[in-house]
C-alpha cells in the first residue's frame, strides 16, 4: 500500500470527522423500540412492500394422482408453507409426507424479512424501502448500517451516538497482534479475517447471551468497529509493516484507510475521492437479502451460537469465487486476457465452456443489469479520472461491450454484477487483489448483523435443518474389509 500512500494527494477530507466525545453507550431500549413491530419503524408513512395480494382464502388445490385425494394448501404472500405438503401422504405407513426438493434454494423462501427488497427482473434494490441509488448518493455507511438494523434512518442524536460507539470500539485486544503474527507472510487475508472474527468470540464470552439485548448491541458495535481494524492489521502483517492503531479523529472509512496506508505521518489524510468511493462501495455491499453468506450467518446463528461465530461463517462463504471472491477473480481473468485484442477469443472460450465463466457476470437474482453495477461503473469513471485509465479497464470495457451484444449472454440474461468493476476500483487504489473480498466483507457486515438479529427475534425461526432425499444404500450387515485381524 506504499502506492496508495503515494497516490493520495494530501487534500484533506470532505467527510465529517468523528466526534471525540465521552458519551455512554447507546441505550438498547431505542433499538428495541425500533426493531419491534409497531415501534418507530411502524410509524413510517411508507407501507411495507407487499407481494401481489392473494384474495383471502386463496389456496392451491393439489390432486395427488397416487391416491386420487385432493388437498387445499393455503397461499399467502405468494407462498405455500412447505410443511403443509407433509399432509400429502400415500397409505404407506412409512410415508412421512411430501417434501419439496430444491437444491441451492432456487425457489424456497427461508424467512420473512423486512430488511432488503430486490426485484431481479427490474434491477431494483432497496434497503428498508430506500432505493440503493439514493443511499449511495447521499448516505454514509454508518447511517446505512443503522438503517439496516433499526429499520429507520438515524436522527442526528442517534447517529452521533452510534458513530461515537463505533469509534470507541475500534481497538482490538493486544493479544490479537500475536494471533495475527502467527499467520504466514503469504496468508490469504480472507482466511485471516475469517479466523480472527471467529477468534473474537474467545475475547467476549458474554456475547453468547444472545437474547440479552445489551449483549447483542455491544457485539454488533464490536463487529462493525473491529472488522476494519482486523482487516487492516491483516494487510500490514502480509506486507511486513507495523500495525497502525485506529485514529479516533477520523471517519470510519478514513480511519480504515489510515490503518492500511499510514506510515510516519502524525495524521493520515485520505484522498477524498478514494474515501468517498470506498464509502459508496461499502454501502452497495451492505446487504443483499438471502445470499449465500447471509444464509450461512442465519443458518449457523440459528443454532444460537454467539454472533462472532455466526458472522465468521458468513466471511467463509463470502471467500468463495462464486460469491464475494468473484471481484478477485475478475482481476485475475483480466490479467490472463492480457490485451484488448484477446477479448473476442476469450469470450469464445467462455461460450464453448473451455474458458470457464466470465467472472463478474451473471447473478442468481438479477436477470437484468445489477443496479449496484451501474453505480460502480460510474464510480469507476470518477476514480479513473484521478488515477488515469489503464489497460485493464479497457479490457473490462471491451468484455462488457462484446458480452452485452452476444446472444449467449443475452439469452441467459447475464449482465455485469457488482463485482465486475469493483476490483478495478480497488486496484486503482493500490489494494492487492487478494484483499478485495475483505473490502466486500467490511461492507457486508451490517447486513449480516441485521439479518442475524432479525432471525433471532423471529418467533417462527428454529434451528436450521433442511431435509434430504436419501439416495444411498439400504441396510446391509457390517463385514470388515480390513486385512489385519
Ligand atoms: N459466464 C458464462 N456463463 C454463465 C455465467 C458466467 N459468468 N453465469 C452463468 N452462466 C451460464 C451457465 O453456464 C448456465 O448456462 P446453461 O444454461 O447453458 O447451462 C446459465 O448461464 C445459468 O447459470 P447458473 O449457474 O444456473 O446460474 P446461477 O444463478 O446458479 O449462478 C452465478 C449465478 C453468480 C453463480 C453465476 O452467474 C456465476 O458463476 N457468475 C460468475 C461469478 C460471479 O461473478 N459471481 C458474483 C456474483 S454477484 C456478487 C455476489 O453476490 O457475491
Amino acid at each position: 500500500m506504499y502506492h496508495l500512500e503515494n497516490r493520495m494527494p494530501k487534500t484533506g477530507t470532505t467527510a465529517p470527522l468523528r466526534k471525540n466525545s465521552t458519551k455512554t453507550a447507546a441505550t438498547p431500549a431505542a433499538a428495541k423500540n425500533r426493531s419491534k413491530p409497531g415501534g418507530v419503524a411502524a410509524q413510517n408513512s411508507s407501507k411495507p412492500a407487499a407481494p401481489p395480494a392473494a384474495p383471502s382464502g386463496s389456496a392451491l388445490e393439489i390432486k395427488d394422482t397416487r391416491t386420487s385425494k385432493t388437498y387445499s394448501i393455503p397461499v399467502a404472500e405468494c407462498a405455500i408453507r412447505a410443511t403443509e405438503l407433509k399432509k400429502i401422504k400415500t397409505d404407506d405407513p412409512n410415508d412421512s409426507g411430501l417434501m419439496s426438493y430444491d437444491p441451492a434454494f432456487l425457489n424456497t423462501a427461508s424467512c420473512r424479512s423486512a430488511i432488503t427488497y430486490i426485484d431481479g427482473d427490474k434491477g431494483i434494490l432497496r434497503y428498508r424501502g430506500y432505493p440503493i441509488e439514493q443511499l449511495a448518493e447521499n448516505a454514509t455507511f454508518l447511517e446505512v448500517a443503522w438503517l439496516l438494523r433499526h429499520g429507520e434512518l438515524p436522527t442526528q442524536q442517534e447517529y452521533d451516538q452510534f458513530v461515537h460507539d463505533i469509534t470507541f470500539h475500534t481497538y482490538v485486544h493486544e493479544n490479537f497482534r500475536k494471533f495475527l503474527e502467527g499467520f504466514r507472510y503469504d496468508a490469504h487475508p480472507m482466511a485471516m479475517l475469517n479466523s480472527s472474527i471467529a477468534g473474537l468470540a474467545s475475547f467476549y464470552p458474554s456475547a453468547r447471551n444472545i437474547f440479552d439485548e445489551t449483549e447483542r448491541n455491544i457485539s454488533i458495535i464490536r463487529l462493525l468497529a473491529k472488522t476494519p481494524t482486523i482487516a487492516a492489521f491483516s494487510y500490514r502483517h502480509v506486507k511486513g509493516l507495523p500495525f497502525v492503531y485506529p485514529d479516533n479523529r477520523l471517519s470510519y472509512v478514513e480511519n480504515f484507510l489510515s490503518m492500511v496506508a499510514r506510515m510516519s505521518e502524525s495524521k493520515y489524510d485520505a484522498n477524498p475521492v478514494f474515501a468517498r468511493a470506498l464509502e459508496i462501495l461499502f454501502i452497495l455491499h451492505a446487504d443483499h437479502e438471502q445470499n449465500c453468506s447471509t444464509s450461512a450467518v442465519r443458518g449457523v446463528g440459528s443454532s444460537h451460537v454467539d454472533p462472532f461465530s455466526a458472522v465468521s461463517a458468513g466471511v467463509a462463504a463470502l471467500f468463495g469465487p462464486l460469491h464475494g471472491g468473484a471481484n478477485e477473480q475478475v482481476l485475475r481473468m483480466i490479467k490472463e486476457i492480457g490485451s484488448v485484442k484477446n477479448v473476442p477469443k476469450f469470450i469464445d472460450s467462455v461460450k464453448s465452456g473451455e474458458g470457464g465463466r466470465l467472472m463478474g457476470f451473471g447473478h442468481r437474482v438479477y436477470k437484468s443489469y445489477d443496479p449496484r453495477a451501474k453505480i460502480v461503473k460510474r464510480l469507476a469513471d470518477e476514480v479513473f479520472q484521478v488515477v488515469g485509465v489503464d489497460k485493464d479497464l479497457e479490457i473490462a470495457l471491451e468484455l462488457e461491450r462484446i458480452a452485452l451484444a452476444d446472444d449467449y449472454f443475452v439469452s441467459r440474461k447475464l449482465y455485469p454484477n457488482v463485482d465486475f468493476y469493483t476490483g478495478l476500483i480497488y486496484r486503482s487504489m493500490a489494494f492487492p487483489t487478494d484483499f478485495f473480498t475483505v473490502l466486500f466483507a467490511i461492507g457486508r457486515m451490517p447486513g449480516w448483523l441485521a439479518q442475524w438479529e432479525e432471525m433471532l427475534l423471529d418467533k417462527e425461526q428454529k434451528i436450521s435443518r433442511p431435509r434430504q432425499i436419501y439416495i444411498g444404500l439400504q441396510e446391509r450387515p457390517y463385514r470388515s474389509r480390513l486385512t489385519k485381524s
